[in-house]
Parts: C-alpha cells; sequence; structure tokens
C-alpha cells in the first residue's frame, strides 16, 4: 500500500509542480549536456560553495558525484567537502536544522537532490536567474517563476543587481509584448541588470548552466551510464539489422 502511494505520488509530481511554478511564466529551455564532465565539474563545485550553506543533497553522495564525474576522491576531500566530519563516502548533507531554517526563511530550505525531476531543469534554470529587486520583501528580493520565495538571491554578487520594470500581470507571463517604436522588434524580458556584479549576463547564463546540468545528472545519476549503453545498444542492433537482412534475403531469393 504505502509502495502505491509513493509511486501516486510520484505520478502526480509533475503536476502540482506545474501547478506551483508561477503559472504562465514562460520558462528558458536549457539543453542539458551529461557528457560535458568539465560542466558538471564547475557545477558541483557552485553547487557546494553556494547552495549548501542551506540545502542538502542527502540522497547522493559525494564519492559517488567523484566517481560520475571523473575527479579523484583526494580533490573532491580536499576542495569541496567543507566539515571535517563528512567523509567522502557520506551522503551530501549539512549541519542547519530543518526547524532553524524553517524560522529564518519562512519555509525550510528543500533537500536539492531531485529538484529538477521535481520541477524540470528549465523551471530550475529560469527560477536561478529570475530573482530581482523587491523592497517589499524581507531579503529584498522576490522572484518571477517563485513569487514571494523564501530564498535570498544569493548570487547577487556575480549576477549584480536586477530590476523589473512590469507590472506584476506583465510579470506573470514573461514580458510586454509592446514593440519597441525604434527597432520594431517585441520589447520582451521585464527583468534587467541595473548594477552590474562580478561576471557577465553570458557568464553568469553558463555559471547557472553548469550548476542546473550538474543539478540535472544528480537527480537521475545513472542516466548518464543509460545514455553510454544505449549508444552501444544502437551500435550493436545496427550491425544486426545488417545480418539479419541478409539473412532475410537469403531466404527469400527462391521463394518468387
Ligand atoms: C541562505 C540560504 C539559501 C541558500 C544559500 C540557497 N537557498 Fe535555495 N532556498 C532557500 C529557501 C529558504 C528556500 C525555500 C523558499 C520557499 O519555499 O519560499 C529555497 C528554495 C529553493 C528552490 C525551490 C525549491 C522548490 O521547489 O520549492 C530551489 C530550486 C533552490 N532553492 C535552489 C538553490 C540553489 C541552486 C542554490 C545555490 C545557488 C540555493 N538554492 C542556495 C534558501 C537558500
Amino acid at each position: 500500500m504505502k509502495k502505491f502511494l509513493i509511486t501516486l505520488l510520484m505520478a502526480l509530481a509533475p503536476m502540482t509542480a506545474s501547478a506551483a511554478g508561477g503559472a504562465g511564466v514562460p520558462l528558458d529551455k536549457i539543453d542539458i549536456d551529461l557528457n560535458n564532465q568539465a560542466s558538471l565539474q564547475r557545477g558541483m563545485q557552485t553547487f557546494v560553495n553556494r547552495c549548501m550553506g542551506c540545502h542538502e543533497a542527502g540522497y547522493q553522495r559525494f564519492e559517488r558525484s567523484a566517481q560520475d564525474l571523473g575527479m579523484p576522491n583526494e580533490l573532491v576531500e580536499q576542495y569541496l567537502i567543507f566539515d571535517p566530519e563528512r567523509k567522502i563516502g557520506d551522503h551530501m548533507k549539512i549541519a542547519m536544522a530543518k526547524t532553524d531554517a524553517a524560522g529564518w526563511f519562512g519555509a525550510p530550505p528543500p533537500d536539492l537532490t531531485l529538484e529538477t525531476r521535481l520541477r524540470g531543469s528549465d523551471w530550475v534554470y529560469t527560477y536561478l536567474r529570475s530573482f530581482y529587486a523587491d523592497e517589499n520583501r524581507p531579503w529584498g528580493v522576490n522572484n518571477a517563476v517563485f513569487p514571494d520565495v523564501g530564498m535570498p538571491n544569493v548570487l547577487e554578487d556575480l549576477q549584480g543587481k536586477v530590476v523589473n520594470h512590469c507590472s506584476p500581470a506583465e510579470l506573470a507571463h514573461g514580458g510586454n509584448d509592446e514593440i519597441d517604436p525604434l527597432t520594431g522588434k517585441k520589447m520582451g524580458g521585464c527583468l534587467t541588470v541595473s548594477e552590474a556584479g562580478s561576471q557577465s549576463a553570458e557568464e553568469f547564463d553558463r555559471t547557472i548552466y553548469d550548476l542546473v546540468n550538474f543539478m540535472t545528472y544528480m537527480g537521475e545519476p545513472s542516466r548518464m551510464e543509460s545514455e553510454r549503453i544505449g549508444f552501444k545498444v544502437l551500435i550493436f542492433l545496427a550491425i544486426l539489422f545488417v545480418f539479419a537482412f541478409a539473412l532475410k534475403k537469403e531466404y527469400w531469393k527462391d521463394v518468387h
């Protein structure tokens, strides 16, 4: 029964996710590349440095990431595990108590191991690039795809300060459709950087790309392996086809 309920919940998860995903905001597409090890490694670096202060990835072990991403265990221990109590074989957990965090942020920072499966990689990619300044919020920021979010914009030093110049209704639909009289093009997006951060817009997109690439890997660590095996299976089938076809010709050649 329990198993059945869990399966049912997992089947329904994508529905609840899109319902909560700030309906209407068009999501930016991310083209995941699990074969890009350098990107995945940079993503993991950002994740442990910038996200694991608050979030855990409690279903993933450091060691598994190290193996899959082609990083030696010693380097991971030295540079990516900050808590001296934790070992390479441990889950990627943190010390912050959930109840404390709920008090500080209004909501506890959820475990992110399966976040891209829950919300979709496009959503996470868009979310992390959709914070904007809003003085009415406790942390001075709001988010276009997650209205009234409890998370501060932890990457503001990289991205810079972002301002929104749309009405709430326009923001909820991803921008205004007004035509720029000078260029004749749609003016589009609502969010622009008003004070530059340490990265340019392209660099920041790249940072988030790598981060979400890593998070997507983490949500489905065996997908990397499946893709590799799947490719080999296709090659095998292609070769098998040649022989099967030759055999078929051989069998049928006298039938006509
Ligand atoms: C200072 C603490 C803090 C840090 C650091 C932080 N977050 Fe969060 N994050 C939160 C809190 C709190 C929430 C819950 C917000 C809510 O429900 O209103 C959250 C929510 C989220 C969500 C949405 C979860 C959901 O589906 O409801 C995502 C995705 C996320 N964080 C990703 C990240 C990533 C990626 C990083 C690293 C770049 C990061 N966070 C760093 C505090 C933090």
